[in-house]
């Protein structure tokens, strides 16, 4: 990817995710101790983010986001791969040495009132981890700080004494906001930030965020299932279709010319403003559900929708991450894409047809336990 400084400078990356996998065992039995399968959460990613850069992760629910964000902080540990920061391997830390790294990684959830305790006011939910990391010498230092983080998330001072429930959605993002900031961190992975916001707040919260990533050269990797909300804050957009990326490239050039069958019909969901082009707009209906990650479709997961899909390849060869010459179409370096037919696809040599929605087979014996994602209310 482009790797310039928002100054102009290269930036060096400060997250390198190399074949990333996350597969959580699927458990059978009455006290569940026979594996008989496993959930392909996240199933072989790279990414890399340059510091001071937004890389916005895209995708349907379900397709693994927020185990990737969780994987990449070490909160879900990795089956597979690497996730290198700031040039330190995490998966290889010891216990110790990874929660003091954790200051310098940070999350912001969706949902800011279940990730807040209701029993704390603001002050004590931001003195917290101070105190967890041994920040500020003594209660007035840590104060001062927080009233400081309080500030830059434009909040009044009078929040400290209040507790979660007294605010408004918009304000509680904030508040969770305030808590990943107050620690000082680098990276900031932010797991749909704003889906549970209003769309009026929604703008304010992402420019509070671009704001602060200016500010103090922070990193973001900014989750969602909507491509609108992570269109301006990305410097690069990477599109997520069952625990792969499908396609990845600078936010401008994806949203310009899409090259990926799924990314088009994701695209293709988004309203445009303008009527005009509104009505003449492709519309990509895709067929059926996402198929299960315990069983993956062979070849390329997404052949079971996609409304390109050909009598050879698609069905038994997986397609892997890849640049694409095209004439007439400016596709860089650093825009790639998962899909055999990408080149007939972008010159429109080959055409969309119908797809009939396919029941996904399921297992005969159908697994009965898997632990139900839990989202932690701190990481601190
Ligand atoms: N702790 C867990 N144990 C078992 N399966 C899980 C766990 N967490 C997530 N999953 C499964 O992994 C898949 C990806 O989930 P998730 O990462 O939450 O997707 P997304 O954030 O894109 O909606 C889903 O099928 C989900 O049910
Ligand atoms: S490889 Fe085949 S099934 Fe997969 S996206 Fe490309 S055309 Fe569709
Ligand atoms: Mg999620």
């Amino acid at each position: 990817m482009t790797s310039l400084a928002k100054d102009g400078t290269p930036a060096s990356p400060l997250v390198e995710v190399k074949d990333l996998k996350v597969h959580f065992p699927i458990k059978k039995g009455v006290i569940f101790d026979k594996v008989i399968g496993h959930v392909k959460a996240v199933d072989g990613v790279d990414l890399s983010i340059p510091r001071g850069r937004t890389y916005g992760l895209v995708g349907e629910s379900g397709c693994g986001k927020s185990t990737l964000g969780r994987a990449l902080l070490q909160l879900t540990p990795p089956t597979g791969g690497s996730v290198e920061f700031d040039g330190q391997e995490l998966t290889k830390l010891a216990p110790g040495k990874l929660r003091s790294m954790r200051r310098r990684m940070q999350m912001i959830f969706q949902d800011p009132l279940s990730s807040l305790d209701p029993r704390q006011n603001v002050e004590s939910i931001l003195i917290e981890g101070l105190a967890a990391h041994g920040i500020g010498a003594d209660r007035g230092e840590r104060r001062k700080k927080v009233a400081e983080t309080l500030d830059a998330v434009g909040l009044p001072r009078w929040a400290l004494s209040r507790y979660p429930h007294e605010f408004s959605g918009g304000q509680r993002q904030r508040i969770g906001i305030a808590r990943a900031l107050v620690l000082g961190p680098d990276l900031i992975v932010a797991d749909e930030p704003v889906s549970a916001l209003d769309v009026s707040i929604q703008a304010q919260v992402i420019n509070l965020l671009e704001e602060l990533q200016d500010q103090l050269n922070l990193t973001y990797l900014v989750i969602a299932h909507d491509l609108a909300v992570v269109r301006h804050i990305s410097d690069v957009v990477g599109v997520m279709y069952l625990g792969a990326l499908v396609e990845e490239a600078p936010s401008d050039d994806i949203y310009a010319a899409p090259l990926h069958p799924y990314t088009r019909a994701l695209m293709s969901a988004v309203p445009v403003p303008d009527p005009d082009v509104e009505d003449q707009r492709e519309r990509i209906l895709l067929a059926g559900d996402l198929p299960s990650p315990a069983n993956p479709p062979k070849g390329c997961r997404f052949h079971t929708r996609c409304p390109w899909a050909q009598p050879t390849r698609c069905a038994d060869e997986r397609p892997v991450l890849r640049q694409i010459t095209v004439e007439g179409l400016e596709t860089g370096s650093d825009h790639r894409v998962a899909c055999h037919w990408a080149e007939d696809i972008a010159t429109g040599k080959l055409r969309p047809h119908e797809v009939k929605a396919e029941l996904v087979h399921q297992e005969a014996e159908t697994p009965t336990e898997v632990a139900p994602p839990s989202e932690p209310t701190s990481i601190i």
